[in-house]
């Protein structure tokens, strides 16, 4: 048989995930369980490096465990686990540090942005994400990677930093390619439909998160920024705000954009974002009840992540100790 290749991803448990993350990452991640090896892993040392209400912290990194089961992904096929659960990922970066330079890590485009947004707390942690990212991947001799184009600039450094590694000593991490969601997968802000739904935007009306109720995804939909004109036409260019409306009704009902247009022809604007607003509320429901009663259960939640971490660390450790052997690190 084959040997299966192997896919690394994770998520921040920080903010509210919203649909994106759901028609992004996790939807991908329930067609990609079957064909690949896959690591998922709760990235909350990633996200101690802007300031989290602890108590907050805690609770999402069951609520996003939750989540991933609720949407699909199923726990037997796929390895999940919390990262700060295996240490190995902050050994590795303490010696990908040595291989990674100051004037690169300052010139990340998310460092620039998180800098500016957060001018209060430039920590060090901050500056080293991108880092903290190449030994998650790296520790799993990870083939690929999906992720959001935002992410792409972290697989590029990873596959450096793996790169430098392997030349000054010989081939120890497998370098990663990054795998990009297919097209029609990207779901931007109802409220300004140029920029990326995201789970940290300032007007909660542009998101619709995944914990929202019936009420409030139609409400947010109903409210949600059109376009001048009348048609319900795919045409991101001049109409951005109803354009994005149909890529989510298509991501959500699994038909093609062409197909939702027909849906709609001859329709109005106020009936399109009801509907849609709807097929939104129907599907996102029965993940709702899944990952309350899941959340109800935390003996099975922890066990899940028990046997996760076992998993990783098993995984991580191979690589760990190759590495401090290459380095000269004295082991016993
Ligand atoms: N930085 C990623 C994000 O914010 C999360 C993440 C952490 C990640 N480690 C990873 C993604 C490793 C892919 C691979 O979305």
């Amino acid at each position: 048989m084959e040997e299966r290749k192997i896919l690394y991803s994770a998520i921040q448990p920080t903010n509210n995930l919203t649909i994106g993350n759901y028609i992004g990452p996790i939807k991908n991640w329930i067609s990609l369980q079957n064909d690949y090896n896959c690591f998922f892993a709760v990235a909350n040392m990633h996200a101690i490096t802007v300031r989290q209400v602890p108590a907050e912290l805690r609770q999402k990194t069951l609520e996003v465990i939750a989540l991933y089961i609720a949407c699909g992904v199923d726990p037997e096929k796929c390895v999940m686990y919390v990262q700060s659960h295996v240490p190995a990922h902050a050994e590795l970066c303490w010696v990908l540090n040595t291989f990674t330079y100051v004037g690169e890590m300052e010139r990340m485009t998310q460092f620039k942005d998180k800098s500016l947004r957060h001018a209060e707390n430039i920590n060090m942690g901050l500056m080293d994400y991108p880092v903290l990212m190449a030994a998650d991947i790296l520790l799993y001799q990870t083939d690929v990677v999906p992720v959001g184009l935002d992410q792409r600039q972290h697989v590029e450094i990873a596959r450096d930093i793996a790169q430098r590694f392997n030349n000054a000593f010989s081939p120890t991490f497998k370098v990663p390619e990054a795998l990009y969601a297919k097209i029609g997968a990207k779901i931007n802000d109802l409220q300004d439909p140029a920029k990326k739904m995201s789970k940290s935007a300032e007007n909660p009306n542009g998101s619709i998160f995944l914990s929202d109720d019936r009420d409030t995804v139609i409400r947010k939909f109903k409210r949600a920024v059109t376009d001048s004109g009348s048609e319900i036409k795919y045409d991101p260019e001049t109409k951005a705000g109803i354009s994005n409306l149909l890529s989510i009704y298509s991501a959500f009902t699994g038909k093609t954009v062409a197909e939702a247009e027909a849906d709609f022809a001859g329709k109005g604007y106020g009936d399109f974002k009801l509907a849609v607003g709807e097929t939104v509320a129907d599907k996102l429901f029965p993940i709702q009840k899944e990952q309350a009663r899941l959340l109800a259960d935390k003996a099975y939640l922890e066990g899940v992540l028990r046997s996760g971490a076992e998993r990783a660390a098993r995984a991580a450790n191979k690589t760990l100790s190759k590495v401090y052997k290459k380095i000269g690190f004295y082991q016993l």
